[in-house]
């Protein structure tokens, strides 16, 4: 069987670490041939390195996607590497500093997390449909949002950034639809990355408290929220445009009665 992706040329960004990581190895596993983009550099060309090893395709570039060009460029290596883009993953993504209330987050903070987690979605959104545009028409989008765009569940400034991608999904979704480009979120809970200083990942506490909040009871792995997100990606998902997919452990779906 050929794997969900084959032949398809993807972007990943926040691909150094975490989902993104997780991402450019699945994805690649199922026939990807993929650019994965991020800030930290050594990072994800690690990450390309290990794809390489595994016998997929992939190449690490340099990205910040709060700039515009680098996002620019990192689709267009996609094209100068594999020849075209098919899938634009738009999942780098930042909190707000550890411990800091919704009064205490000042000007600067704000514009920094609103930069990455809206702006750098947009950026990645207007590349790709560009792109996609130029090959005549087609093409999957997906971000990595939250579950705290769709609940409150978390940092307040953190979450208004998540709802407005899940907002911009849906929006944007309709925008394209006409010209076949599908649009679509994963919505994941708490999972063990390096997000947010790590802390999920260094300590058993956090991780359990955050766990008991998920009804399934256990943290998110981020391997969980890169399947949903190959998912939404691949042709099974080919009539499904608009979704803000909870990857969440049915925190989403509400409290349940104990
Ligand atoms: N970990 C969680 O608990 C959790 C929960 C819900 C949603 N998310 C979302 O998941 C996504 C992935 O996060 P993760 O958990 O894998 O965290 P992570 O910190 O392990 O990975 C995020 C990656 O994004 C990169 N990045 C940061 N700023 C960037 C920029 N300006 N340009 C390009 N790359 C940049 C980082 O270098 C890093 O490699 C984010 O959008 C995050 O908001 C995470």
């Amino acid at each position: 069987m050929q794997g969900l992706l084959h032949g398809k040329v993807a972007v990943i960004t926040g691909a150094g670490s975490g989902v993104g990581r997780a991402a450019a190895l699945l994805f690649a596993g199922h026939g990807a041939k993929v650019v994965a983009a991020d800030i930290n550099l050594e990072g994800v060309e690690a990450v390309a390195a290990e794809v390489v090893a595994n016998g997929g395709e992939a190449v690490g570039v340099h990205c910040d996607v709060t700039d515009a060009a680098s996002v620019d460029a990192a689709v267009a290596k996609a094209v100068e590497a594999f020849g075209r883009l098919d899938v634009m993953y738009n999942n780098a993504g930042i909190t707000t500093k550890a411990g800091q209330g919704f009064l205490e987050t000042g000007d600067a903070d704000l514009a920094t997390l609103t930069a990455v987690n809206v702006g750098g979605v947009i950026h990645g959104c207007q590349s790709a449909i560009r792109q996609f545009d130029a090959q005549g028409g087609g093409g999957a989008i997906v971000m990595t949002a939250s579950v705290a765009g769709l609940v409150g569940f978390g940092g307040v400034v953190y979450g208004s950034s998540k709802g407005a991608v899940t907002s911009l999904t849906r929006t944007l979704a309709l925008e394209v639809a006409r010209k076949g480009i599908r649009v679509n979120s994963v919505c994941p809970a708490g999972m063990p990355t390096n997000f947010g200083g790590g802390i999920l990942k260094a300590s058993d506490a956090a991780r359990q408290h955050t766990a008991s909040h998920h009804p399934l009871g256990r943290v998110i792995e981020p391997e969980e929220c890169a399947a949903a997100a190959l998912f939404l990606a691949s042709d099974l998902a080919s009539n499904i445009t608009g979704v803000n997919l909870p990857v969440d452990g049915g925190l989403a779906a509400g409290k349940p009665i104990v």
